[in-house]
């Protein structure tokens, strides 16, 4: 019993005025008083130890948590340089995607080049004869005639000049469609653009696939001004839009045996605050299920070596950095309408 519960007791029992009764019942009580104390230092006692369990199983849990957390620092950093990695890769990626189109343009840049070449070529050989002509006529004194031939070779000198001009106007655009973009938009006319990315994809095609034809029906909006936009980055959108066309209607005729003519439809059209620029063909369309995925990077039906699945991903990005959208329309096995809208800056 417990010990000052044992002096009361002794106490009670030595008191002469309390009678044995009342003692036994005092002492009585006194023996459950002290049953009960006994109980809540046992309980306390219980709740220590818990308390003390507790205590190791929380720093456990914080030395857990804390080298979690460290895992969880190693994870990040980790990530953070293979996002570094990858972001490195994509640049790489996007620039040989720039390499390889140009690659597609090489063979409709020299078909495009050797036009105006064949001029200066011609009227340069032209004008040796002219001037030959003239020394003869000067030696005469036949001063008039000599004149005369002077103005056609100024003439022909003037065409040299132009074709020249064109030659490298070419050269120059092929320059600038390799050259890493500065992110500068120019006031650019979208109908000579759109133009002329797709006689230069629908030659390099026929160079590189003799087999290759395709009707090209173009139309352009004339009203149209020039726009402030970045040249290269949308030439890049036209090529992939005119070359994945180009594709499908190819594909097709080597489908069909006869009775299906490939057509490719380049418009142009002016809009309330908007330029709509649109490339659509009779091919063979893409199935629904599928159309979803068609802006996301890498997707490809392509044959390895023939598409990387990245020009319509890259379309949708320098679109919409134009703050534009490109849209497309598709009817399985019918054909396809790619369509971009980029702002009217000419209108502001
Ligand atoms: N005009 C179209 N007609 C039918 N399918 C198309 C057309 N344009 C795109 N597609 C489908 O969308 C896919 C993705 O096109 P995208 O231009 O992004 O990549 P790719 O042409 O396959 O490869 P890359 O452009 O990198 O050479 C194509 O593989 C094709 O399945
Ligand atoms: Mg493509």
């Amino acid at each position: 019993m417990n010990q000052h519960l044992q002096t009361i007791v002794d106490f009670i029992q030595r008191d002469g005025n309390l009678t044995e009764d009342e003692k036994n019942k005092i002492s009585q009580l006194l023996k459950g008083v002290d049953k009960e104390l006994t109980i809540t230092a046992f309980k306390l006692d219980r709740t220590e130890k818990v308390k003390r369990t507790t205590a190791i199983l929380l720093e456990e849990t914080i030395e857990e948590l804390e080298q979690k957390r460290k895992a969880i620092e190693e994870t990040n950093s980790a990530l953070t340089i293979s996002l570094e990695e990858l972001k490195a890769a994509q640049a790489k990626l996007v620039q040989s995607e720039k390499m390889a189109s140009l690659g597609e343009l090489t063979a409709g840049i020299a078909h495009e080049i050797q036009n105006p070449l064949n001029f200066v070529n011609n009227f340069s050989e032209v004008s040796k004869e002219l001037l030959d002509e003239m020394k003869t006529e000067l030696d005469n004194g036949n001063t008039e005639d000599a004149k005369s031939i002077a103005a056609d070779v100024i003439q022909n000198l003037e065409k040299i000049l132009y074709h020249g001009k064109r030659a490298d106007g070419i050269v120059k655009g092929m320059l600038q469609h390799s050259r890493t973009s500065n992110g500068q938009k120019e006031p650019t006319d979208i109908n000579a653009l759109a133009d002329e990315y797709l006689r230069l994809a629908y030659h390099g095609l026929r160079a590189k696939e003799k087999s290759f034809n395709a009707t090209l029906k173009t139309n352009y909006d004339e009203t149209i001004e020039q726009i402030n936009i970045i040249p290269q980055d949308i030439g890049r959108v036209l090529l992939n839009l005119i070359n994945n066309a180009f594709y499908t209607v190819d594909e097709k005729r080597k489908q069909h045996n006869s009775g299906y003519e490939p057509a490719v439809w380049v418009t142009t059209k002016k809009l309330t605050g908007k330029i709509e620029l649109s490339v659509k063909d009779n091919g063979n369309g893409i199935p629904p299920k599928v159309l979803h995925k068609i802006f996301q990077p890498f997707f490809t039906t392509k044959p390895t070596g023939q598409g990387m699945g990245l020009g319509l991903s890259l379309a949708y990005d320098i679109v919409k950095a134009h703050g534009g959208e490109l849209t497309v329309e598709s009817d399985e096995g019918q054909g396809t309408t790619f369509v971009i809208k980029i702002p009217d800056t000419s209108a502001q």
